[in-house]
C-alpha cells in the first residue's frame, strides 16, 4: 500500500465544540441505559432547583412529574420555587454546554461543572428532535415562556417563541419530552432517587407524580433553611504550577505579597515571610502579572514546606446529626439508629471535606429478601443521592472494608440502612455524570472509620435484641415441657398440678430473666437509646 502524506490526511483534520463532543459520548453524563437515562434527567433539573432555592435563602419546593408519550418515550417537568433564571441568560443557563453560575466558584453546591441542564437538553433533542420548554419568572412581573434548544456545532444557545408572561409565580419550570428511557419502580428508579433525595434534604419538599399518576409526597420534616457554605477560597496546597500563574496574572493586587494574602486560604504576613525566607530569587514586591512560570514553580515548591493550618471548616456544610436522624426516622421509622459526624478532614492537595455516617435497624430499614432482610448502602455526595456505579465508588469499598460481623452486624440477613453522605467543596467524581466518588485514600478511611463508630452504636442494641431472641426461644422450648413434667411430678407426688406447673414457670423464668425483657429496653444505656424510646 501506498504510503499517504501527513498532507492527505490532515484535509480530513476539523474542530468540534464541546456539546459535539457529549452527543457522541452521552454515556459520560449518564445517558446510557434507559432506566438510568430518564434518572439522569430528574437528577440533573433536581440538583439545579435544590441548588438555587438555597442559592436564594429559599425553602425549595419542588415537583417533579413523569408521564408516558409512547414506547420508551417520556415527558418530564419539573417545577421549583427558587429566584429563577434572568430572560437573557436562561439560553446560555440551560442550552451551552460548560456555563453557569457555579464551576468558577469555590463553593460547596450540588452542581460543579455546568453541564447538566445542557446535557438535558441535548438528550431530549438528540432522541426526539424537540426543544424543552421553560416556564420562569424571577419576581413578580418577570415571568416569560420559551423554548431552548441547542446549536451543538457551536455550542450556542437556541432560544425561541419568547413570550412575556408577567403573571407566572416565581421559580423555574421545565418541560421536556425524551425516548431511549425507561420508568421502572427499582431501587434504581426515579421513586428511589427521590426518596433518598429527601432523606438527605429534610428541609425540601418534594412531589413526585409517577406515570400511572399516582402522587407521592416527601413533606418537609426541617423548617429551617441549612447554614449556607461561605465561598471558599484555594488553600496552597491544593495550587497548581498553572493555577497560581492564572490567578497572578489576573490578579488585582499590586505586589505579589498582598496577591498571595488576599487570594489564598491561611496565608498571613507571618507565612508570606517564612515564604520570602524560602524563595529569596522572587521578589515578592512585583506586580503579580510580572509572575513567571519559574517563579511560579518556586513558591509551589515552597508551599510544600511551610507549616499551614488546615482549612477553615465553614466552608462545608454537612447535613447534621439530629437532621439526618429526623430524616431517617420519618423514612424507616427503625427501632434503633446510630449517627456519627466526623471532623473535617483534607483531601489531597488540601481541599476539605467531611464524612456523614448512619446505620438504622428494624422497621423499613434494609431490603427485604426471599429469606428475609439485608442492608442496603446509601450513598450521597453533597446530598445528592448516587444511584449508579457503585463499584467503583469510594463508599462502597469502604462499606465493604469494614469487618460488620465484628459488631453483630449481618449485612446479608439484617434490616439494616447504611448512610453515607461526603459533604466538600470539590467531590472528586470517577466521571462527568458524577455517580460515584473517586477512591481517595484518604475519604475511603474517614468513611471506613464514620462506618465503624455508627456500627459500634447499634452494636449493642442489635447484640441485645439478639440475646432476648434467643432467651426467648429457650425459655419457650422449656416450657413447652412444663406441663408434661407437672402431670409425672404430680402423679408421683400426689401434689396439685396447677401449683406445681406454676412453680416451674417460676424457676425458669427466674434461671432466664432476659426472656421477658421487652426489645426496647434492651436499647437503654445505648449512646442514642432515644431513636427507639421516641417512637415508643
Ligand atoms: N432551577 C434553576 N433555577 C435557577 N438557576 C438555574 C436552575 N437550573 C439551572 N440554573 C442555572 O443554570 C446553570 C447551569 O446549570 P447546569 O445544571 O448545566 O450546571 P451546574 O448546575 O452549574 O453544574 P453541573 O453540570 O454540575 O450540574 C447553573 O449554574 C445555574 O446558574
Ligand atoms: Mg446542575
Amino acid at each position: 500500500m501506498a504510503e499517504k502524506k501527513a498532507e492527505e490526511i490532515f484535509t480530513a483534520f476539523k474542530e468540534h465544540s464541546i456539546a459535539e463532543f457529549f452527543k457522541k459520548n452521552r454515556q459520560m453524563l449518564g445517558y446510557s441505559g434507559k432506566i438510568r437515562s430518564l434518572v439522569t434527567i430528574v437528577h440533573e433539573y433536581a440538583t439545579n432547583s435544590l441548588d438555587a432555592a438555597e442559592e436564594a435563602g429559599i425553602l425549595p419546593s419542588v415537583r417533579i412529574s413523569v408521564s408516558e408519550k409512547g414506547e420508551d418515550r417520556y415527558m418530564v417537568s419539573i417545577t421549583d420555587n427558587g429566584p429563577g433564571i434572568p430572560k437573557s441568560y436562561v439560553g446560555k443557563a440551560l442550552a451551552t454546554i460548560l456555563a453557569g453560575t457555579k464551576f468558577h466558584r469555590y463553593v460547596q453546591q450540588r452542581g460543579q461543572q455546568g453541564i447538566g441542564a445542557a446535557g438535558c437538553t441535548l438528550f431530549s433533542q438528540m432522541t426526539t428532535g424537540k426543544q424543552i420548554l421553560v416556564k420562569c419568572s424571577t419576581g413578580t412581573g418577570k415571568g416569560y415562556t420559551c423554548k431552548i434548544s441547542i446549536d451543538t456545532v457551536k455550542n450556542k444557545p437556541v432560544v425561541s417563541d419568547m413570550v412575556d408572561m408577567p403573571d407566572l409565580p416565581r421559580g423555574l419550570s421545565v418541560e421536556g419530552e425524551f425516548a431511549e428511557v425507561k420508568y421502572e419502580n427499582s431501587d434504581h428508579g426515579i421513586l428511589e432517587y427521590l426518596k433518598r433525595t429527601a432523606l438527605s434534604n429534610p428541609h425540601a419538599e418534594i412531589t413526585f407524580v409517577d406515570p400511572t399518576g399516582q402522587e407521592h409526597k416527601f413533606p418537609r420534616s426541617v423548617q429551617v433553611m441549612p447554614e449556607r457554605p461561605e465561598p471558599a477560597q484555594p488553600h496552597p496546597l491544593g495550587l497548581y504550577v498553572n493555577d497560581l500563574l492564572e490567578y497572578a496574572h489576573a490578579s488585582q493586587e499590586r505586589k505579589i505579597s498582598s496577591f498571595l494574602q488576599e487570594n489564598f486560604a491561611r496565608v498571613s504576613s507571618g507565612k508570606v515571610a517564612e515564604l520570602r525566607e524560602l524563595v529569596k530569587d522572587v521578589d515578592f514586591d512585583k506586580d503579580p502579572k510580572q509572575l513567571s512560570w519559574d517563579d511560579s514553580e518556586k513558591l509551589i515548591k515552597a508551599f510544600k514546606q511551610v507549616k499551614w493550618i488546615a482549612p477553615e471548616s465553614t466552608h462545608i456544610k454537612p447535613i447534621g446529626e439530629d437532621q439526618i436522624r429526623l430524616a431517617m426516622k420519618n423514612i424507616f421509622e427503625p427501632e434503633f439508629m446510630h449517627v456519627v459526624e466526623r471532623k473535617t478532614a483534607l483531601l489531597k492537595g488540601g481541599i476539605p471535606f467531611i464524612v456523614e455516617a448512619a446505620v438504622s435497624f428494624g422497621g423499613f430499614s434494609g431490603r427485604k429478601t426471599d429469606e428475609g432482610h439485608e442492608a442496603t448502602v446509601m450513598r450521597f455526595a453533597n446530598r445528592v443521592p448516587l444511584l449508579f456505579d457503585s463499584g467503583t465508588c469510594a463508599i462502597t469499598i469502604a462499606a465493604k472494608n469494614v469487618d460488620w460481623k465484628r459488631y453483630n452486624l449481618d449485612v446479608e440477613k439484617m434490616p439494616l440502612s447504611i448512610f453515607v453522605n461526603v459533604s466538600s467543596v470539590h467531590i472528586p467524581y470517577t466521571g462527568v455524570g458524577k455517580e460515584s466518588i473517586a477512591q481517595e485514600d484518604e475519604i475511603i478511611e474517614e468513611i471506613r472509620l464514620a462506618l465503624m463508630e455508627a456500627a459500634r452504636g447499634v452494636q449493642k442494641y442489635v447484640s441485645g435484641k439478639m440475646r432476648a431472641h434467643h432467651e426467648a426461644t429457650r425459655y419457650n422450648t422449656i416450657m413447652r415441657y412444663a406441663k408434661q413434667l407437672s402431670l409425672d411430678l404430680s402423679s408421683i407426688t400426689s401434689k396439685d398440678q396447677k401449683a406445681l406447673e406454676k412453680a416451674i414457670e417460676k424457676l425458669v423464668a427466674s434461671k432466664i430473666p432476659q426472656a421477658g425483657v421487652k426489645d426496647e429496653e434492651t436499647a437503654e444505656g445505648t449512646e442514642q437509646g432515644e431513636a427507639a424510646e421516641e417512637e415508643e
